[in-house]
């Protein structure tokens, strides 16, 4: 009853940010990503009669409280499904992503950490309702399953039942690179989810966002796949700015951007008035990821990595679905 699977992290060029059920994980609106072969974690799932408890350990330590508390939540839902309430799981993550900085670790974490469970379960499920399952860990952790450029299709249903990833094209469609520029490792002040939820209920600037969204879908969509590099990079920067624009009217407002995430955003857009066509997006935390075509990689790594306040530039390409270990 044993099994490991390694999922990486995605990157969203239209966001999904808030929720319309919290205990379900149902988001508001549409969400698309590319899956970043740069970020991953590896999770070995183990289930044993004899423990009383979940046991879980990241990076090599044993972990307690709300992390664990996490895990432990999600695990139930996988046991509920599976009808092996009191069975109980050593899990075993190595996350090869800076933890809570922005960089989605929890999107690759409860992908690798659901697959890896239902594997040790046994559980003959189809990759569809492996996504399914993944949201209720964490909302952005569905669009994990797949490789490539993934819709996050939001569903109607009360019950959650339509609400999961689809892949739409495969990481070999075209070759896309984000460099992730780290700036900070620190652990952020506002999570993802408690930040979502602050502006669903507070933010006069909501609804207008929602509302915003059809239209960036459908055209970004086909701007992928015609491989209009300039429309996809614009689309999802213009999208990345209303997200980050709602979360100012909030109420407290609050922003996840540092002064070096501007200086960042700025340099973005001086490389592009020099002829380098490069794009920015922001998730829930202060750093920038970079879009950019390989031919333009030396310089743009060169450009970021000079940037004032910048640690570590850190280079993805189009990555993979869920593999199995
Ligand atoms: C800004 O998936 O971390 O990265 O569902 O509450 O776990 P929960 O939230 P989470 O939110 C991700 C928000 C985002 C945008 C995105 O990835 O689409």
């Amino acid at each position: 009853m044993k099994a490991t699977a390694k999922a990486h992290t995605n990157i969203a060029l239209i966001k999904y940010w808030g929720k319309r059920d919290e205990s379900l994980i149902l988001p508001m609106n549409n969400s698309l990503s590319l899956t970043l072969d740069g970020f991953y974690t590896t999770t070995t799932v183990t289930f044993k009669e004899k423990l009383s408890e979940d046991i879980f350990y990241l990076n090599d330590h044993l972990i307690t409280g709300e992390q664990y508390n996490r895990v432990t939540k999600f695990l139930d839902i996988i046991r509920s499904y599976a009808q092996r309430s009191n069975l109980y799981a050593e899990v075993s993550s190595i996350n090869h992503v800076p933890t809570a900085a922005g960089f989605a670790s929890s999107a690759s974490g409860f992908a690798a950490l659901a697959a890896a469970a239902t594997r040790a379960l046994n559980m003959q499920i189809s990759e569809q309702e492996l996504s399914k399952i993944t949201r209720r860990g964490s909302g952005s952790a569905c669009r994990s399953i797949y490789g490539g450029f993934v819709e996050w299709e939001q569903g109607m249903k009360d019950d959650g039942s339509d609400s999961y990833a689809v892949q739409l094209v495969s990481n070999d469609h075209w070759d896309v690179r984000v460099a992730a520029v780290v700036l900070s490792a620190t652990e952020k002040k506002v999570s993802s989810r408690e930040g979502m939820k602050r502006t669903v209920d507070t933010s006069p600037f909501y609804t207008s966002w929602v509302n915003s969204i059809p239209n960036d879908l459908t055209q970004i969509k086909q701007a992928i796949q015609d491989r209009d590099f300039e429309k996809v990079g614009q689309i999802a920067e213009a999208n990345c700015l209303k997200m980050h624009a709602t979360t100012l009217g909030a109420n407290p407002p609050f922003t996840y951007w540092h002064d070096t995430t501007m200086s960042v955003m700025q340099e973005v857009r001086a490389m592009r008035d020099r002829g380098v066509p490069a794009f920015f997006t922001i998730d829930a935390g202060p750093n920038v990821k970079v879009l950019y075509l390989p031919e333009h990689e030396t310089t743009v790594q060169k450009t970021l990595r000079e940037i004032h306040g910048v640690n570590d530039v850190i280079v993805s390409r189009s990555g993979q679905g869920i593999t199995y270990l």
